[in-house]
């Protein structure tokens, strides 16, 4: 057995075998996060189509939590509106991971902050002002 230490088995999961990985072709938004602390970055491509996301992914520098809020984030993520997906909060990958230790929950910012990002700059392409 692989030792937990603190991290719930869905988090052991994600990390184990993170959904959505990469970046996505062509994207229509990209999103950039970086802990200046530590230095971790974490990058969502995103594609939209009719104000849906279609497709997902994720690149991050960061440690198993990061990988694991991120993989998670990207299926929470994926066939919804932009407005559901901009109400992903932190707070809600956490709980559908059945919780992080407290010290991890800096790292789990990143991956949702990335994804509004992403919506963000999504949105600032396709103004037509
Ligand atoms: Fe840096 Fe988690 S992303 S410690
Ligand atoms: Fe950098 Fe956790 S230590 S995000």
């Amino acid at each position: 057995d692989v030792p937990q230490i603190g991290y719930t088995e869905k988090v052991m999961d994600h990390f184990m075998h993170p959904r959505n990985v990469g970046a996505v072709a062509d994207p229509d938004g990209v999103g950039q996060v970086g802990n200046p602390v530590c230095g971790d970055l974490m990058e969502v491509s995103i594609k939209v189509e009719k104000d849906v996301i279609t497709d997902i992914k994720f690149k991050t520098f960061g440690c198993g939590s990061a990988i694991a809020t991120a993989s998670m984030v990207t299926e929470l993520a994926k066939g919804k509106t932009l407005d559901e997906a901009e109400k992903i909060s932190r707070q809600d990958v956490a709980d559908e991971l059945d919780g992080l230790p407290p010290r991890k929950m800096h790292c789990s910012n990143l991956a949702a902050d990335a994804l509004h990002k992403a919506i963000e700059d999504y949105r600032k392409k396709t103004e037509t002002g």
